[in-house]
């Protein structure tokens, strides 16, 4: 049976009795609204540990000013009722104040030079709030291995680096991205797109499939390309669209061979998209 926990003391009482019966615990932190690109990630967390705990927690530290924060879907009930067939164990369902008792925190983590690139140039402080909620739910819930999906690409790399760089002992594991019959990749935002947005939205996969095919004959072939997918269209306007090397998340440059990782962003609407695939240059 699935169990809801709003505060911090229940889950960690409750985990602390788990764990001393020797069960590993594995944690899948979301903000709700979920689709099964989220319970992809709670299937595989079931095959990767004893008890799975999922954070439904809408972080306002991660939004910007002008950003959704309020218009934010929040569908706590189905949600829990979704968890509660692929028989999640716990549900981790904060209140803002028992996140943030004092309004924001005081203390941060920053997420170094990568959080400023890319997703962080378009939405700043992004990544700072999102590392600091992670490092809170870690430290809440002290899973032995955390879910995170590939969709998100700059937050699962900057997850793993905060680990890393910050000693955190667990495991992060990526989770490949869910789409769409027809390539568009499942999105909690995807709600927001109206009539013709839902057609244009597909671009940005469409821009990654000319991207993949063109990816043999070398970055700037690829980078054009995957450009010109949006030159076919109108009602979504390309944010950024970059090749880096998925070791360091730096651009490229032309003499690169390999593995590389496509991220595209794009404006469709009054809705922000991003979507990224790995492809194999030269
Ligand atoms: P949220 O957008 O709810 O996403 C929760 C997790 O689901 C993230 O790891 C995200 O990458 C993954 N996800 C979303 N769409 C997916 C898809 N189509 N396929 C596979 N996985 C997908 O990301 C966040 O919440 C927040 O930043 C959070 C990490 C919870 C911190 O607040």
């Amino acid at each position: 049976r699935t169990r809801t926990v709003p505060t911090i003391a229940e889950l960690r009482a409750l985990l602390a009795e788990r764990r001393a019966g020797g069960a590993s615990v594995a944690l899948v932190p979301t903000m709700g609204a979920l689709h099964e690109g989220h319970l992809s990630l709670v299937r595989r967390a079931r095959e990767l540990a004893d008890v799975v705990v999922v954070s439904i927690f809408v972080n306002p530290l991660q939004f910007g000013p002008s950003e959704d924060l309020d218009r934010y879907p929040r569908t706590l009930e189905a949600d829990v009722a979704a968890l509660g067939e692929l028989g999640v164990d716990v549900v981790f369902a904060p209140a803002v104040a028992e996140m943030y008792p004092r309004g924001a925190s005081d203390t941060t983590v920053h997420a170094g030079h990568i959080g400023d690139r890319y997703e962080g140039a378009s939405r700043p402080g992004h990544f700072d709030g999102m590392l600091t909620v992670v490092a809170k739910l870690f430290h809440i819930a002290q899973p032995d291995v955390a879910l995170f999906g590939q969709k998100d690409a700059q937050q699962v790399f900057l997850v793993a680096r905060m680990v890393d760089d910050l000693d955190f002992p667990l495991e992060i594991v990526s989770v490949p991205t869910v789409r769409e019959p027809d390539g568009l990749a499942l999105s909690s935002r995807n709600r927001y797109l109206l009539g013709d947005e839902r057609r244009a939205a597909l671009t940005l996969a469409e821009s990654l499939r000319a991207a993949d095919a063109a990816a043999a004959q070398g970055t700037a072939e690829l980078l054009a390309e995957a450009t010109a997918a949006f030159g076919d269209h109108d009602g979504v306007s390309l944010d950024y669209l970059v090749v880096v090397d998925p070791a360091t998340f730096l651009p490229v440059d032309d003499a690169f061979r390999g593995t590389a990782l496509v991220l595209v962003a794009a404006v469709v609407g009054s809705t922000r998209l991003i979507d990224n695939a790995f492809v194999t240059i030269g």
